[in-house]
């Protein structure tokens, strides 16, 4: 298996530099046929992880987060596989995911958004599902105010990571 044993499960990651680093190393043992759905809320650091796989995997940058393209491919500096960065959040249905037409069994695909869409597009993927570890602490955000402190947790805080083998 690609990503090893060791990655699989729950971990905390207390800095956007250690998410880029866990990116790195799961870039670096990603292969062609790979496919990776990441999720999780606005600033969890989907794009922080992302663009360390894309390091990881030597691809061309810039990684982004694929706000205005649906999917966006970085090919190797390396004679690897491409990086197919989806954003899914957009797309309807997994038949939409289907219609891109991305050569799965050649590329590293990551799809953001892509819960429930990639079943029937593989056989098994990976699920990275990234949150801020404070979650009880958004009562603020949920009252409609933004306060000092959120804001504060947001720019250097915890979050917390679980990578997962599906189905
Ligand atoms: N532990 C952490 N891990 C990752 N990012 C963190 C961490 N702590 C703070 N950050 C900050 O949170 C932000 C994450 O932004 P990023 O663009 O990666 O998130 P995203 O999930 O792609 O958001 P969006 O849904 O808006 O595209 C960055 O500014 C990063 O510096
Ligand atoms: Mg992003």
């Amino acid at each position: 298996m690609p990503i090893a044993e060791t990655d699989l499960g729950m971990r905390r990651i207390d800095t956007p530099d250690a998410m880029h680093a866990l990116g790195l190393r799961l870039g670096a043992s990603l292969r062609a046929g790979d496919l990776v759905v990441l999720t999780g809320p606005l600033g969890a650091g989907k794009t922080t992880l992302t663009r360390g796989i894309g390091e990881g995997m030597q691809v061309r940058g810039p990684v982004q987060s694929p706000t205005f393209v649906l999917a966006r491919t970085h090919p190797s500096l390396a004679g690897g596989p491409p990086l197919v960065h989806v954003d899914a959040y957009r797309l309807g249905s997994a038949l939409e995911l289907d219609d891109l037409d991305i050569d799965v069994d050649g590329s590293v695909v990551i799809v953001e958004w892509g819960r429930d869409m990639v079943d029937g597009l593989v056989d098994s993927w990976w699920e990275v599902e990234l949150d801020r570890e404070w979650h009880g602490r958004g009562v603020d955000t949920a009252c409609g105010t933004y306060s000092r402190a959120t804001e504060q947790l947001d720019a250097d805080s915890p979050r917390v990571v679980t990578i997962t083998r599906r189905p």
